[in-house]
Formats: structure tokens, C-alpha cells, sequence
């Protein structure tokens, strides 16, 4: 028998990058255990995720933590006392989204209780979700993370229409190429993000690509292409080149060209109720201009707690939850798929 939706108990797993992740959730918004292990560390010294390793990682990683995370949950018969299994089937890295998927397939055996394949991105909408039991559609979704910068209308939970996306570089990705060319290492958003607060954002002018036009498009290699520029032109010459003013200005059109945007997508549908989710969304001056313009315009603004920004298992427990209650179903057929477009 399934149980009532607030009291359905859903495994989550998340393993679709460098981050394992798992969590017990009480339907959509109540969070019994949630753990994570980040890989962050092992990639750092390579200036980015390296994919075989990241497999690896999640493969030594996934059972330790499932037993932590079910002892949290006080869990001690998952057969009896878990509903579902949510699992990332997609998109994300091939051999890390295996290990997900392969191990929710076979506890979902070995229990007897069903699984539900999760797409990511689905999953940081429902961060939103998970966070705050008062967010319903429909709403504006801005997913800004390291691998999308797409801004989403969701009509009803499983109907989305998506408005614009990146021509190029996700945000996310802009931020972690200029800090790892600035020697700051990985991930980059943290780091000039916090040097930012301590930059002159009006020391470089540089651009805000694609901000005049009037569709919902990003577009972020031009500009990481500019400040880079100037980060090579002051190491070719010899001049000093202060890393917070570059950090502040580089941050300043970032936020510049996903505000503009975000505002566009409210103006074009008419939707006052915005969602931000995504790594990016942790960035302390983006969530604060947000607030600002959010104040000015009238709209209800939900932002994620940080650790709710970045890859966890909450989310996709939560996602799970609600894809499971529209009636959605996967089976053992279900694999990873690396590109999985959901809109
Ligand atoms: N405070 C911050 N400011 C700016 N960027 C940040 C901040 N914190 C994290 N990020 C960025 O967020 C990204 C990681 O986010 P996330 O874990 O959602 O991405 P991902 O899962 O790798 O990509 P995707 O979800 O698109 O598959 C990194 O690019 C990181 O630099
Ligand atoms: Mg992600």
C-alpha cells in the first residue's frame, strides 16, 4: 500500500558529479538524515573534476554512507520501512551517475520497493521545494550551477517550459576557469565570491554579453575571455594586478547579466514568485541584488539555504517524491543518460 504522500519515506541518491550524496526525506519537505561526501579535495589538484576518479570515489564511498544515512533516519528495516528509492539518472558524468543508479536498482531488488529515476536539474528546482513547504507553482525557476544556466517557467510540478538558456559557459564554469587561471583553485565560485566583498567592482570594465537583447539567453565565454585578457596582459607586463578588483568586477557582471535576465523572464510571463537555484546560488552578492530587485518588483523570492545550492540528495528525494505522487514510474530498465533534457 502506498503511503499517504506527506508520510511517504523516499531514499534519495545523488552521485551525478563529485559530490555522493544521500538522504531520507518524509515527503517533500521534511528532512530525517541527509549526508554528504565531497570529492572536491581529490579534484582540486587537477583544476577541475576528474571523471574516472570521480567514479572511483563514489563506488568507495556509497555503501559507508547509506549505512550512515539510514542510521540517522533511525531507520533499521529499510524493506519495511522505506516507500521509494530516488536516484539522478541524468544529466551528469556517465561513470558517477552509474554508481547511483546501479546501487538504487539493486537495493530497490533486494527490498522490494520501487525506484524513480531523478533528472538533476528537476532536482535543483525542488531544493526550492524541499526548503520551503510554502513554494507552489507556478513560479520562475533560475537554475544556475556549474554545468547550466537555464531559467525555467514551471506551470505545475512536471510542467516546464523552459525560457532561455547559455549560448556557451554555464556561469558556474566561467567562475571556476578564471580562478583556476587566477591560481585559486577548485571549485572558484566560493573563492571570488569572498574576495569579491573586498574588490572595487568598478576597477575593470568588463562586458555583460547578450544584456540588451530582448530574449532570455546568456551568454558567459565573452566575458571570462575578457578578464582573462586582462589577467594575461598584467602577468605578460609585469603589473601588479589586485586579485579582489578583478574577483568584484568579474562578480559584478556576472550578477549584472542573471539579474537582467531573471527580470525579463518575470516581466515576460507576468510570474511574480522567482526561484534561484544551482552552486551559484550560493554567491552572497547575487542572493543579496536579488533580495534588491525583489523588493522593488513586488516578487516572492525563495532562495535555497547554501548547503541546498550545490549537489545533494535532499533535492532529489524531493523531486522524487513529487514525480512519484504524479504517477511516474521507472523499472529496471532505468540507466544513466549522461544528456538527459527534461524540457
Ligand atoms: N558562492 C559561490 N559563488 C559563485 N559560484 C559558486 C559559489 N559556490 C559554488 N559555486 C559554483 O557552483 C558550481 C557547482 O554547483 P553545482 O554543484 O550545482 O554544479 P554541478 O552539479 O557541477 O553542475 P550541474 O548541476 O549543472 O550538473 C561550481 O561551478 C562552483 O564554482
Ligand atoms: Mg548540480
Amino acid at each position: 500500500m502506498i503511503a499517504e504522500p506527506e508520510e511517504l519515506l523516499t531514499l534519495g541518491i545523488e552521485t551525478s558529479c563529485d559530490d555522493t550524496a544521500l538522504a531520507v526525506m518524509k515527503g517533500r519537505n521534511v528532512v530525517l538524515s541527509s549526508v554528504l561526501s565531497s570529492q572536491i579535495e581529490s579534484h582540486s589538484e587537477y583544476g577541475g573534476v576528474v571523471p574516472e576518479l570521480a567514479s572511483r570515489m563514489h563506488q568507495e564511498m556509497i555503501i559507508p554512507l547509506l549505512e550512515e544515512v539510514l542510521d540517522g533516519a533511525g531507520i533499521n528495516d529499510p524493506s519495511e520501512e522505506i516507500d521509494l528509492i530516488a536516484v539522478t539518472a541524468g544529466p551528469g558524468l556517465m561513470g558517477s551517475l552509474l554508481v547511483g543508479v546501479m546501487t538504487a536498482k539493486a537495493l530497490s531488488q533486494a527490498w522490494r520497493i520501487p525506484v524513480i529515476g531523478v533528472n538533476h536539474l528537476e532536482g535543483h528546482i525542488f531544493a526550492n521545494v524541499a526548503a520551503n513547504r510554502d513554494l507552489a507553482p507556478p513560479f520562475i525557476s533560475a537554475i544556475v550551477s556549474g554545468g547550466h544556466t537555464e531559467i525555467v517557467w514551471v506551470k505545475d510540478f512536471g510542467e516546464y517550459e523552459l525560457l532561455g538558456s547559455t549560448r556557451d559557459d554555464a556561469a558556474g564554469e566561467a567562475y571556476d576557469k578564471i580562478a583556476k587561471m587566477m591560481g585559486l583553485g577548485y571549485p572558484g565560485g566560493p573563492v571570488i565570491d569572498r574576495l569579491a566583498s573586498r574588490g572595487d567592482p568598478e576597477r575593470y570594465a568588463l562586458p555583460m554579453p547578450l544584456s540588451s537583447t530582448s530574449r532570455v539567453e546568456f551568454s558567459f565565454s565573452g566575458l571570462k575571455t575578457a578578464a582573462a585578457n586582462i589577467i594575461r596582459n598584467s602577468e605578460k607586463t609585469g603589473t601588479s594586478l589586485k586579485k579582489e578588483d578583478i574577483c568584484a568586477s568579474f562578480q559584478k557582471a556576472v550578477i549584472g547579466s542573471l539579474t537582467c535576465k531573471i527580470k525579463l523572464a518575470a516581466d515576460m510571463t507576468g510570474v511574480k514568485r522567482l526561484t534561484l537555484s544551482g552552486g551559484v546560488a550560493a554567491n552572497s552578492g547575487l542572493r543579496s541584488k536579488l533580495n534588491e530587485i525583489a523588493e522593488e518588483e513586488g516578487w516572492e523570492l525563495f532562495l535555497p539555504p547554501k548547503n541546498m545550492c550545490t549537489d545533494n540528495a535532499v533535492m532529489i528525494a524531493s523531486a522524487g517524491t513529487d514525480s512519484f505522487l504524479r504517477g511516474n514510474r521507472s523499472d529496471l530498465s532505468l540507466s544513466p543518460d549522461p544528456s538527459w533534457e527534461i524540457w
